[in-house]
């Protein structure tokens, strides 16, 4: 039995059927399993002030975000596009945070004219927020000098990022801080993208409250995201624990509290976490074909709907329905590609497989998160659709699928 069979993600549905009704390839979520990352991160720690912030970067389909709001989440956008998602998922201005980087001053106005706090990430950011919003609140990034990642593409704190204040500049941030009269109502940083070794995690949360100590106006002190989840899942790696992790930040925040007094929230920054394993990619092999060596399945998944893979040698477990009824016992080992137009458009290389025929349905597990986000309209391919599998187990579309037209869409209305 393979693993999606083993939780019953797709409940009774067939994801054959989902993809003849919805189009190949499909977004296909489960209500069921984001609810329950959701609750895992919300109970991650016992300090009563603990928010939970969504980093919508991570899955932002509207529906997605109107549930993750209703488990109590707060969430943090990147850009004007994020948080308009968030307000439309009716996220109040005070559950928002945008947290930005390199922006223009426009950007900066579009999220303050929505009351929302802005995090900025360099001294020049402050400056300019200063000069054009004096005596505003604002969160400051910093960068604790140490970062962690699955691909050094997504380290985003240490000495090779461009995120974040350093500690060096501390007296520079005091003094644009003053000179502006903001209030520093906020520190936050974010190590990396996927750990799963809890250690990790405690060093620069620690080197952030050393900083916190430095300016006793805060009232939130924000951790970042980075929580793993296993994608080798066939190969049973283990979960990351978050019981481990939890008691490791009480005890921290109880002995910050203790020696500051502190009376602020503190906030964890999860998107990875909450919705990677609630969603699952569907996707057709149109053709199967062997060359020097390599036996090559050939599939409607390419980088387009798929970009890890090509981007960071990310791996994903892969699951076949076959279109025929048939024992799928054999292995063999395949190339997994997709339609698009490149020679490194592979999902999946030299991976052991059951034996596939054409016109069968592969299912790419863990594709919640910076899959749909991360899809592009390259080779003028068109983005696929999404549903959901609600808790009564009903399919719902949450997203169709783009049309020809929409590609049309942008040159509307423009003189010949
Ligand atoms: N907070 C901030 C400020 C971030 O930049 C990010 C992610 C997060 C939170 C959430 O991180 P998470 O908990 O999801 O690891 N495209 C890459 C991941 C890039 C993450 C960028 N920042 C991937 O597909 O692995």
């Amino acid at each position: 039995m393979n693993y999606l069979e083993q939780i019953d993600f797709f409940e009774n549905m067939d994801p054959r059927q989902l993809t003849t009704q919805y189009g190949s390839p499909l977004f296909v979520y489960s209500e069921r399993i984001l609810r329950q990352r959701c609750r895992e991160i919300k109970n991650l720690i016992t300090y009563p002030k603990f928010i939970a912030n969504y980093s919508t970067k991570a899955n932002s389909n509207l529906e997605l975000l109107k549930i993750i709001r209703s488990e109590g989440f707060h969430a943090d956008a990147m850009s004007p596009g994020e948080l308009h998602l968030l307000k439309m998922a009716g996220f109040k201005a005070h559950q928002m945070i945008n947290i930005s980087n390199n922006v223009s001053s426009e950007e900066m106005a579009y999220a303050i004219d929505n009351r929302c706090l802005i995090s900025v990430d360099s001294v020049s950011q402050l400056q300019r927020l200063g000069s054009e919003h004096p005596g505003i609140d604002v969160m400051i990034r910093f960068n604790p000098g140490m970062g962690a990642g699955h691909h050094e593409k997504v380290v985003t704190a240490g000495k090779q990022t461009k995120f974040g204040v350093s500690a060096a500049e501390v007296q520079e941030v005091k003094r644009v801080l003053s000179d502006f009269r903001l209030n520093l109502v906020g520190i936050n940083m974010h190590i990396g993208s996927l750990f799963m070794d809890p250690d990790i995690y405690v060093p620069p949360v620690k080197s952030l409250l050393a900083l916190a100590e430095l300016f006793p106006t805060l009232k939130v002190i924000d951790f970042g995201g980075g929580f793993g989840v296993p994608y080798h899942k066939h190969r049973g790696e283990a979960r990351l624990d978050l019981t481990a992790l939890g008691k490791k930040l009480d005890e921290v925040i109880k002995d910050f509290v203790g020696k500051t007094g502190y009376q602020g929230a503190f906030m964890v920054e999860p998107g990875r976490y909450i919705s990677a394993e609630s969603g699952v990619l569907l996707g057709t092999v149109h053709a199967i074909k062997e060359q020097f060596g390599t036996r090559y399945i050939g599939t409607d998944l390419g980088f387009n709907v798929i970009h890890r893979p090509v981007l960071y040698n990310s791996h994903h477990d892969i699951e076949v329905y076959p279109r025929r009824k048939r024992l799928l016992s054999e292995n063999d080992r395949v190339t997994v590609v997709g339609n698009i137009c490149e020679t490194g458009d592979i999902i999946a290389r030299n991976r052991r497989l059951p034996a596939i025929e054409e016109n069968d349905s592969l299912a790419v597990l863990d594709a919640g998160a910076y899959c749909y986000t991360m899809c592009s309209n390259y080779n003028q391919r068109l983005k696929p659709a999404e549903v959901l599998i609600d808790l009564d187990g009903r399919v719902r579309l949450i997203r169709r699928r783009e049309s020809i037209e929409d590609l049309m869409r942008l040159y509307h209305g423009l003189a010949a």
